[in-house]
């Protein structure tokens, strides 16, 4: 089983593959995952979603399925490896201490590379709030034979979670996120969790960005029938949103986090439209140094649309605020 697993990642990391190869290797490692775990993904407790009131955490099966956005799974797994050894050069004799926030049933973005090091070399806390993922994220590790990996498994909200101010980790891996940052509460974790690391820990994603910008839906279903080479050619960016990076959350008290949610800009629609007719949200994701997600490479970075433009819209400005709410958004009004 271990080997198995061994093999994936060995392929995931350093093999060229093609969009449906990579695909496929993803079916593999999700298929394996299953086998070993018993997590059954069928059963409503496996598929509910959790409400909270800073955005949802999306049911075990979901999380599970995260696996098959390919570029995604193969982009962080990379990110997070070259994170970790920049780590080992650096400390050498003290572990890596990581801090893994929405770990789901598999823990998926650091299983496969515990294979590839030592256990005195890393350490690791796994939170999440769903017991179906915990019960089977144990199972999982105790299956591939890599529980002396584990620093500590637990089953709680993140955003109620307080670190150990001596123990603060290295590494903070999280992706509760959706296009757009709606819906999943990485924006709150990542004020919670920002406002409590040292200076040196790394967050992956490193940063993640969302514009506001134009898009052609004409062009947009040639790219879609992949008839349109040059699939930048559809948006136009309009305005930086939000910057969500480690120099912002820790700048903000940790007491005053509406200061943040209370954000708020405006977008000033062009005279001339040339064709856009739409106002979507772009979302950009750097997960480490030079390894970044862009637009269209994954669900996670698919042009939101939001609002059609035509000629009463052309030169209207728009107020915009991102809401922290238990449905995290941003909310745009006309003035
Ligand atoms: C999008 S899934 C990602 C799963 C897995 N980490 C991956 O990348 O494949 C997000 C996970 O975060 C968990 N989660 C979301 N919000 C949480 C919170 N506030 N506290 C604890 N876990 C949370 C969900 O239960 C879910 O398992």
């Amino acid at each position: 089983m271990k080997s198995s697993l061994a093999g994936i990642t060995y392929s995931l990391l350093n093999e060229e593959k093609s969009g449906i190869e990579l695909l496929n290797l993803c079916r593999d490692l999700h298929s394996l995952f299953l086998e070993v775990s018993g997590f059954d993904p069928e059963i409503k407790e496996s598929t509910a979603n959790i409400k909270l009131n800073r955005g949802t955490a999306i049911g075990s099966t979901w999380a599970a399925m995260c696996i098959l956005d390919f570029n995604r799974t193969q982009k962080f797994l990379k990110a997070i490896n070259n994170a970790i050894k920049d780590k080992i050069d650096i400390q050498q004799n003290s572990s890596v201490q990581i801090l893994y926030a929405g770990c789901g049933p598999f823990a998926t973005l650091i299983t496969p590379l515990l294979t590839l090091f030592r256990e005195d070399q890393i350490k690791c806390t796994f939170i999440d709030i769903n017991p179906v993922s915990i019960e089977s994220l144990r199972n999982t590790l105790k299956a591939f034979d890599l529980e002396s990996y584990i620093q500590k498994i637990e089953l709680c909200d993140i955003l109620e979670y307080q670190m150990n101010p001596l123990n603060s980790p290295d590494i903070v891996i999280c992706e509760t996120l959706q296009a757009g940052l709606r819906k999943e509460p990485q924006v709150a974790i990542y004020l919670h969790l920002g406002s409590q690391v040292k200076e040196s820990t790394t967050f992956i994603p490193e940063k993640i960005e969302v514009h506001a910008g134009l898009l052609d839906s004409n062009l947009d279903y040639k790219r879609m029938m992949g008839e349109l080479k040059d699939h930048e050619s559809c948006i136009q960016i309009l305005t930086p949103l939000l910057a969500l990076e480690k120099s912002i959350y820790q700048s903000i008290d940790k007491h005053h986090h509406d200061s943040y949610i209370h954000f708020e800009t405006k977008i000033f629609i062009p005279q001339e439209l040339h064709g856009f007719d739409r106002i979507c949200l772009l979302t950009k994701i750097k997960l480490y140094q030079d390894i970044e997600l862009t637009y269209w490479e994954s669900p996670l970075t698919i042009p939101v649309q939001l609002i059609s433009l035509g000629p009463e819209q052309a030169g209207q400005v728009l107020k915009v605020h991102f809401e922290l709410s238990s449905e995290p958004e941003f909310n745009l009004k006309f003035l």
